[in-house]
């Protein structure tokens, strides 16, 4: 074995005694001086960050984007040409649960992606559904407090969730999803991801098409019931961190079929729901599933803190020839994320080697805490823009295409005239027998407690999607 290095304070002097505190006497009390056990105990004092708002709980790693296929009438996108491999960060998490919750637990998996593109960082922040509970970003707070604890009970409220939920017609397609099979897989491997919003694309002539984005798990899914996960949490609350690290470190790489749905922007005045509504999908029989190519996950991270804690998600990175949409929760998003990163992790978050682009990076932000990176302008007089000293331009090549909008600047009703019951229709007629009564059964362990006018206007929506979706939840409360 090699000599271990010399130990050093953290600037840099070498420690004689890692052992014994300084004290006047052998019985104490300890000097003030001693300067190594303050910095020891100050550092131990500044472990902890802010965790995530939402999505605390994660499990991630590193891998690859290959493109097997030529999808370059729909993007210019240097990372979606084929042929092209591209290193990527995956981290996967529940929304509602602490840093500390079990893993198995039945909620939307978050399935978070960060490209790391030769020109720029193009992150794609979904979830394991293709949709969402709200369409609307006023309503992604109010949400988020019924999924976390109770003000007075510091309890997580059924009540509060199923009040929400039954005031808010939208929520059935992704409750039935959450409440089904697909709401508790084994492991984050054995599940689907989605782009779940609208996005756009456009090409080298400057053609815009939207776009959902589609991860087809290649493992096959797999879930726990209810029972089964109660068994795995009493054995284990860090099942999917032992399967993701451990699948990877024996060099079983989990792979993911990577798919796009493309819609003409002709094609989006026509169809008879919003194709921007974070609600709803668009069907394979009208939009079939284009492959682009494979993800895999191959390389597990050496600090978990350093790599996947602090890694920086945001549906605000895109690059040339992938783009936003009039989705009005992405529009929300963009603003959300990189906000909170600022917050948790600090104004530099993107100097942080996780979130580092791997493509030169050139602005004019300047100074600011912990600024190690010096300036990024390209010239060290230029730190104002326009110059003259040859510092970073502006490159109206990478412009995206103009986006016709039209309408009044109003609060829209997201509600009038959309349709809540058909598409969690098409998903509960998918299921056979045994789905629809895991279903019930899930949804009525789920309403335990709730009141019962609550239960009652929940249980009218589900009538309203399929008379036998609310005669089995009856049946089964
Ligand atoms: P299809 O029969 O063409 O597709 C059904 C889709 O449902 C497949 O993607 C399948 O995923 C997925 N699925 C199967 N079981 C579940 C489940 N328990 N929870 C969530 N997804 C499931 O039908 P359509 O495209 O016409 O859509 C019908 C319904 O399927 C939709 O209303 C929606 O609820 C659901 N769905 C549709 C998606 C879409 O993008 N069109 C995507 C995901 C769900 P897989 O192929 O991996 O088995
Ligand atoms: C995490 C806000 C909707 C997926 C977060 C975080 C915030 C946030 C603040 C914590 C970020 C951090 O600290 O790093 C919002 C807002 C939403 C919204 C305001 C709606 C208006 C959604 C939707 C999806 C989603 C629709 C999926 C389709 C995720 C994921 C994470 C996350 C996967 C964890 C990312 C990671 O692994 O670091 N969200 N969110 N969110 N959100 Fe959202």
């Amino acid at each position: 074995m090699t000599k271990p290095p010399r130990m050093t304070t953290s600037a840099g002097a070498p420690i004689s005694d890692n052992q014994n505190s300084q004290t006047a006497g052998e019985r104490g009390p300890v000097l003030m001086q001693d300067y190594q056990l303050i910095e020891k105990l100050a550092h131990q004092n500044r472990e902890r960050i802010p965790e995530r708002v939402v999505h605390a709980k994660g499990w991630g790693a590193y891998g690859t984007l290959t493109v097997t296929e030529d999808i370059s009438k729909y993007t210019r996108a240097a990372a979606l040409q084929k042929g092209k491999q591209t290193e990527m960060l995956a981290r996967f998490s529940t929304v509602a649960g602490e840093l500390g919750a079990a893993d198995a637990e039945r909620d939307v998996r978050g399935f978070a992606l960060k490209f790391y593109t030769e020109e720029g960082n193009w992150d794609l922040v979904g979830n394991n559904t293709p949709v969402f509970f709200v369409r609307d970003p006023l309503k992604f707070p109010d949400f988020i407090h019924t999924q976390k604890r109770h003000p007075k009970t510091n309890l997580r409220s059924p009540t509060a969730m199923w009040d929400f939920w039954s005031l808010s017609p939208e929520s059935l397609h992704q409750v039935t999803i959450l409440m089904s099979d697909r709401g508790l897989p084994t492991a984050p491997m054995f599940m689907n991801g989605y782009g779940s919003h609208t996005y756009s694309m456009w090409n080298r002539d400057g053609e815009r098409v939207w776009v959902k984005f589609h991860f087809k798990t290649m493992q096959g899914h797999k879930h726990f019931t209810n029972d089964e996960a109660v068994q795995v949490i009493g054995e284990s609350r860090e099942t999917y961190q032992e399967e993701l690290f451990g699948t990877i470190d024996r060099g079983e790489y989990p792979k993911w079929r990577v798919c796009i749905q493309v819609m003409t922007e002709e094609q989006a005045k026509q169809t008879p729901y919003n194709p921007f509504d974070l609600t709803k999908v668009w069907p394979h029989g009208d939009f079939p599933l284009i492959d682009v190519g494979v993800m895999e996950l191959n390389r597990n991270a050496e600090n978990y803190f350093g790599e996947i804690e602090q890694a920086a998600f945001s549906p605000s990175n895109v690059v040339p020839g992938i783009g936003y949409s009039p989705d009005k929760m992405l529009q929300a998003r963009v603003f959300s994320y990189a906000d909170a990163h600022r917050y948790r992790l600090g104004t530099h978050y993107e100097a942080l080697p996780v979130n580092q682009p791997k493509c030169p990076v050139h602005h004019y932000h300047k100074d600011g805490q912990m600024n190690f990176m010096g300036a990024k302008t390209g010239n060290v007089d230029a730190y104002y823009e326009p110059n003259s000293f040859g510092g970073a331009q502006e490159d109206p090549n990478v412009a995206e295409p103009p986006l016709p909008v039209e309408g009044t600047a109003d609060r829209h009703n997201h509600r009038n005239g959309n349709d809540d019951f058909s598409q969690p229709r098409a998903l509960f007629e998918l299921f056979d027998e045994g789905e629809r009564q895991r279903l019930f059964s899930n949804i009525a362990a789920a309403m335990q407690g709730v009141p019962a006018d609550i239960a009652e206007r929940q249980l009218a929506l589900f009538d309203q999607v399929h008379p036998e979706y609310g005669a089995g939840v009856r049946a089964a409360l």
